[in-house]
């Protein structure tokens, strides 16, 4: 990794409040309505910084990070409703490929298509979706350290594991049986949905920048998706989103 920063995006406020105590010789430049957190973790140049909610506030903050910050890398943490069966509350996601679920502009392209593109898929950085992976499985394989038996078992959660493959991102929050079975049929390889990935993967393709997505599952996308969401976050997913981050980048080599 060189002096340009390592990008760190959150969703929410409590994953970016659990990274920065990590932060070493911190400082804060404002723009567009964001902070953006600049120091060192685990000797790493990086950036951390709150993206908000949705397909425009992921992208913008992507755009911000390359162009103004320079970011020679983006990685955005969040969590995420889990699809595929097997993909349970508490395990983590990496993502591999992002799709927008709500793009369509059929019949003038192909439903799921960004237009002018020609692609519906985009692919994370390998490399960095592999490094991320081995980081989440050395985190999670100490969860039971990290966050305490007790707990885990309170939100359901026994033997979490980590997943590779496709997410999938829109601007709506997938609350209900119907609209998870209806985003399964159309996408049957999809692990998990989000608000936010396929718009930073569009980003990141245009600026030819690596990026990838992690995320932890806090719910299943269905009638009981916000139950227990917020606590899920601030006790479960920023503790994962921190260690794994910290994980990553003790083991990633300075270049
Ligand atoms: N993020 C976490 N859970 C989600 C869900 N069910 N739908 C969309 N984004 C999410």
């Amino acid at each position: 990794m060189s002096e340009r920063p390592v990008a760190i995006v959150s969703a929410m406020h409590d994953e970016l409040r659990a990274l920065l105590p990590a932060l070493h010789d911190a400082r804060t430049v404002h723009l567009a309505g964001r902070a953006f957190h600049h120091g060192r973790i685990q000797g790493h140049p990086v950036v951390l910084v709150l993206s908000g909610i949705g397909k425009v506030a992921a992208a913008t903050t992507a755009v911000l990070l390359m162009h103004a910050f320079d970011a020679c890398q983006l990685v955005f943490t969040g969590v995420a409703g889990g699809l595929h069966r097997g993909v349970r509350v508490g395990d983590v996601v990496v993502a591999r490929q992002l799709l927008q679920h709500d793009m369509d502009a059929s019949p003038l392209f192909p439903r799921f298509e960004v237009p002018l593109t020609g692609r519906s898929r985009f692919d994370a950085d390998a490399p960095l979706a592999d490094a991320l992976a081995a980081a989440a499985r050395r985190c999670l394989d100490r969860a039971d350290a990290l966050i305490g038996a007790p707990h885990l078992l309170d939100f359901g959660i026994d033997g979490a594991r980590v997943h590779e493959g496709l997410v999938i991102s829109g601007d709506r929050f997938v609350a209900s049986a119907a609209h998870s079975d209806e985003l399964r049929a159309l996408q049957p390889d999809a692990l998990a949905v989000e608000m936010e990935g396929a718009a930073v993967a569009q980003a990141c393709a245009d600026f030819e920048r690596p990026f990838a997505v992690l995320r932890t599952v806090s719910d299943r996308a269905d009638d009981s998706a916000h139950v227990d969401f917020t606590r899920f976050t601030a006790e479960v997913a920023s503790v994962y989103t921190r260690a794994i981050v910290e994980d990553w980048l003790a083991h990633a080599v300075h270049g």
